[in-house]
């Protein structure tokens, strides 16, 4: 065979000739993007700087979670609460201020999520955190009832219950320092799953520990994809080391949200037979109404303290167009009785209950372990914590009941400030529909851009809440609330798409805060100011959440 001679100058023709079909490919991919209108708009708003063609994508590729707080608070305060950056042809811009957020928030039109959140979809599917159209908006209409206060309220003797249980457990630890948002991860899912699902743990093994363990991991890789750009795409995280440790974390987290479905199924299907056989008659208008008529009390007039000081959503105008005697049916078995007249499949249960699982407990469970933090960081907070319990409760060590959580103004206001410092979800991120004008000098955020809202940064803006980093629940003060803008206090976020779980999150905190505190005395020797935030898909604490407890009196509550 001839032997094709390769001189010198064949191989520079080749390198020259790469090297000019690289330059065009840069040349062309430069004015492709930096003269897009997406990054044209951008460029507008004040921004850190950038190199071309790449944009901002160099900011992210060393950070951790460790960094994203600080390199946050310095850029808001170096730029002010409006930021556009772009990575590649993406154009994503951070609101802080109040005027602005709650031009996207309130619309019924940015209703879209990120692009960011379709990596949750392995774990939870096409679930209402994620989903949009007509199905967010079949399923939201489905969901937000079964939050509503006449189901709550029969909640709290199992908040009440589990929350004395975990009371018990922390006996062990008690002169010790330990980190509580072990224990408070495995207690909310607990309550979770005897709540909302309906599923009775009782006597038996309590499996809530290993799943809330799996969703932190879980939520660890899902948060480094949203910031490491060669885990982004499918393709390369799949020959990633975490690919394996994914599934192996999913395959626990959906195997306890696979059977709490099949339990509560056979409950159901138990209790068709039955009303069956005493021949009931079916309610067959389900989806129109979402609710079982009975005789309940009207929830009207005790929820005036769960109305709060949010923005108005549906779940108040459920709550208060409440007209005649209904008895609605918990999330569950509500979808499960949708399913049964062909209005809900098992897929989309499976998603809903996976989406309700995580959204449900690791956000309390955060909320909950800030405010343990928080008060044994304020002696004097806590004490007047103390001071209302005890004028509640007395010496008695009877259960908590609903209109004692009524009656814990104070506990209350910790808990609101403890969501304003420590916001669970310190960013909410969505996709827009369309051009929007901001009221921050009329800038125009174009079409497509992902609005990345940072509550952390807007509850510490000073104009708002003054000595913004200090600790004060008096900021709760309804005359202080009055006062203030709205959209200034969004730790559910807010308008169409807030949080359904919002109310059921305020009556579980109270009921489980409250518990432990009549129980125990809190001390930390670290302040607020020394707490080293990261900033995961929820907010934790870096250094752990630790604590030491003592008990307030001679004996622990023992029901
Ligand atoms: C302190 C506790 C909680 C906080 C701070 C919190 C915060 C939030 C926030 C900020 C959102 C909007 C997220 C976004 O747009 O990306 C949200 C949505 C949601 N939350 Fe919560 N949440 C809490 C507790 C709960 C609980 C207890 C449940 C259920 C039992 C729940 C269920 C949901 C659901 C299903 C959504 C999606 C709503 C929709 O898109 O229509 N949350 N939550």
């Amino acid at each position: 065979m001839d032997v094709i001679p390769v001189t010198s100058s064949y191989f520079s023709f080749m390198i020259s000739s790469l090297l000019v079909v690289f330059a065009t490919a840069l040349i062309a991919a430069y004015y492709y993007i930096e003269t897009s209108r997406a990054v044209r708009l951008i460029k507008k708003l004040p921004s850190p700087p950038h190199v071309p063609i790449l944009g901002h994508s160099l900011i992210t590729l060393k950070a951790s979670p460790e960094d994203i707080i600080e390199k946050g608070l310095e850029y808001y305060e170096k730029y002010g609460t409006v930021i556009g950056v772009y990575l590649g042809t993406k154009a994503v811009v951070f609101l802080i201020d109040p005027q602005d957020i709650e031009i996207i928030l309130s619309s019924s039109v940015h209703i879209d999520k990120s692009q960011d959140y379709q990596f949750f979809k392995p774990w939870l599917g096409d679930g209402l955190l994620i989903t949009t159209g007509d199905k967010w908006r079949r399923h939201r209409k489905v969901i937000a009832p079964t939050f509503h206060m006449n189901i709550l309220k029969t909640f709290v003797p199992l908040f009440y219950e589990n929350s004395i249980d975990l009371v018990q457990r922390l006996r062990d630890q008690i002169g010790k320092e330990f980190d509580c948002h072990d224990y408070l991860s495995a207690v909310t899912v607990d309550i979770l799953t005897e709540t909302a699902m309906g599923v009775r743990k009782g006597g038996k093994k309590k499996t809530g520990f290993d799943y809330a363990m799996a969703v932190m991991k879980m939520s660890d890789i899902l948060h480094r994809r949203h910031y490491d750009v060669s885990l982004r795409a499918d393709i390369l995280f799949r020959f990633s080391k975490f690919a394996k440790l994914q599934e192996k974390l999913l395959s626990i987290i959906h195997s306890l949200t696979n059977s709490v479905i099949k339990e509560k199924a056979r409950d159901v299907e138990e209790k068709h037979a039955k009303n069956q056989q005493q021949k009931e008659p079916q309610n067959d208008k389900l989806m129109e109404s979402s609710v079982m008529t009975k005789n309940t009390e009207s929830a009207k007039n005790n929820t005036a303290n769960y109305k709060l000081h949010y923005v108005r959503d549906d779940l108040d105008d459920i709550d208060e167009n409440d007209i005649g005697d209904k008895k609605r049916l918990a999330f569950l078995e509500m979808m499960l009785e949708l399913k049964k007249v062909g209005q809900m499949t098992d897929e989309e249960i499976w998603e809903e209950v996976n989406t309700i699982m995580f959204e449900g407990h690791d956000t309390t469970a955060a909320g909950s372990s800030f405010a343990l933090c928080a008060l044994g960081s304020h002696p004097d907070i806590q004490a007047r914590v103390h001071e209302e319990l005890d004028t509640i409760f007395g010496d008695s060590d009877r259960q908590c009941t609903f209109q004692d959580t009524l009656e814990m103004k104070y506990l209350e206001r910790v808990i609101l400030e403890t969501l304003r410092l420590f916001p669970p979800v310190p960013l909410i991120a969505r996709q827009l529909n369309e051009d929007v004008k901001i009221v921050t000098n009329n800038y125009v955020l174009p079409k497509s851009t992902t609005v990345l809202v940072v509550q952390f940064l807007t509850h510490r803006i000073d104009k708002y809440y003054p000595n913004a980093t200090v600790f004060n629940p008096d900021n709760f003060l309804p005359e202080k609330m009055q006062q203030r803008h709205y959209y200034a206090y969004i730790p559910f976020s807010a308008g169409p798409r807030s949080c359904v779980g919002r109310k059921y999150a305020m009556l579980k905190l109270k009921v489980l805060l409250s518990t432990i505190l009549r129980n125990y005395r809190i001390t930390s020797n670290k302040s607020i100011d020394d707490f080293q935030l990261r900033g995961d898909i929820i907010l934790k604490r870096h250094d752990g959440f630790k604590i030491k407890i003592e008990p307030r009196k001679s004996g622990l509550i023992n029901q």
